[in-house]
């Protein structure tokens, strides 16, 4: 994996100070390039951790670069195209947080990571698939406004002895609402051997018919533990570039090739290469949304530990 473009981003890298952080749903060719590859939560962990770096690059989504900044305002956030946003983020305005606030006043308030920073501030903390039941445990409320992900909350709900409240109604990825229990059947006739393993962004019904649901950090680490050798992964499908490249020898196959994420696919070599270049386009968050999302995104890390 070498190419003058390769050896320009590398030589960029150095001269600005950079790194480059990646979603396990990026297209190989981010993948190879990137200097720390994970789910949300371990890219929130490390965007906390990057004091020695004067920008970042981050190649996924809106929300994740922009809780990125929340953590470092001090720092140049980047993200290759500006386009890449994620609709889920975009179901839940603001006001319609406010609104639902009043209409609960005793209800702690979630907020998966998967929301925009102007709702985020409004929370009392924030969750991602691989903590969402720890850190409603870790709020004393009995009923939580939950959102925006409902197939996320009634996976907690099922899990805690609390109130899950969802907010807004039918707040989803449309990426994983394309699974269906007809899918995982199939692949069980197909694959009787595999391990079938689906994200808690799934429908109910779906995530009951796998074996296993889990988030895509918690997938990596269960699959590499795993002495099976045959997995059914139900989730965006450049996770399996991900398995296959950190666990060879494992046979893995995708509930579905067509559950793409459209938005996480426009990120190229040549626009991350543009964007050290250019240190643009930048992912700027208001300074008093920043301060007041920051209380929210720093109670989640901390009850994740
Ligand atoms: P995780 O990487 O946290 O599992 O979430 C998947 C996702 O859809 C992010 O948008
Ligand atoms: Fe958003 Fe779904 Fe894409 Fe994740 S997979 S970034 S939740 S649209």
């Amino acid at each position: 994996m070498s190419s003058p473009l390769h050896e320009e981003i590398k030589q960029l890298k150095e001269e600005k100070n950079a790194i480059i952080l990646a979603h396990n749903y990026q297209p190989k060719e981010i993948q190879e390039i990137a200097d720390f590859l994970g789910d949300s939560l371990e890219l929130c962990i490390k965007a906390s951790e990057i004091d020695d770096k004067d920008l970042v690059v981050f190649c996924g989504v809106d929300f994740m670069a922009e809780t990125a900044y929340i953590l470092n305002p001090d720092k140049k956030i980047v993200i290759p195209d500006l386009e890449a946003e994620c609709p889920m983020a975009h179901m839940l305005p603001e006001e319609e947080l406010i609104k639902a606030k009043k209409e609960h006043p005793d209800a702690g308030v979630i907020l998966y990571v998967n929301s925009i920073a102007e709702s985020k501030q409004h929370a009392d903390t924030l969750c991602t698939s691989a903590n969402a039941v720890k850190v409603t445990e870790s709020l004393p409320h009995e009923k939580i406004l939950f959102g925006p992900d409902n197939n996320l909350g009634k996976h907690v709900q099922k899990r805690v002895d609390k109130e899950i409240i969802p907010v807004p109604k039918g707040g989803h990825c449309y990426v994983h609402k394309l699974f269906h229990v007809e899918d995982v059947e199939l692949k069980r006739k197909e694959h009787p051997n595999a391990i079938i393993i689906c994200h808690p962004e799934c429908n109910d019904d779906v995530q009951e018919a796998c074996d296993e649901t889990l988030s895509t950090g918690g997938m990596l680490k269960f699959i590499a533990e795993s002495d099976a050798e045959e997995f059914v992964i139900g989730t965006e499908v450049d996770m399996i570039t991900r398995l296959n490249s950190e666990i060879p020898g494992k046979k893995l196959y995708p509930l579905l090739e067509g559950a793409i994420c459209e938005t996480m696919k426009l990120h190229t070599l040549e626009k991350v290469r543009d964007a050290l270049k250019n240190e643009a386009p930048e992912v700027v968050v208001p300074e008093d949304v920043a301060s007041k999302s920051l209380k929210a995104v720093q109670h989640m890390l901390d009850a994740s530990k």
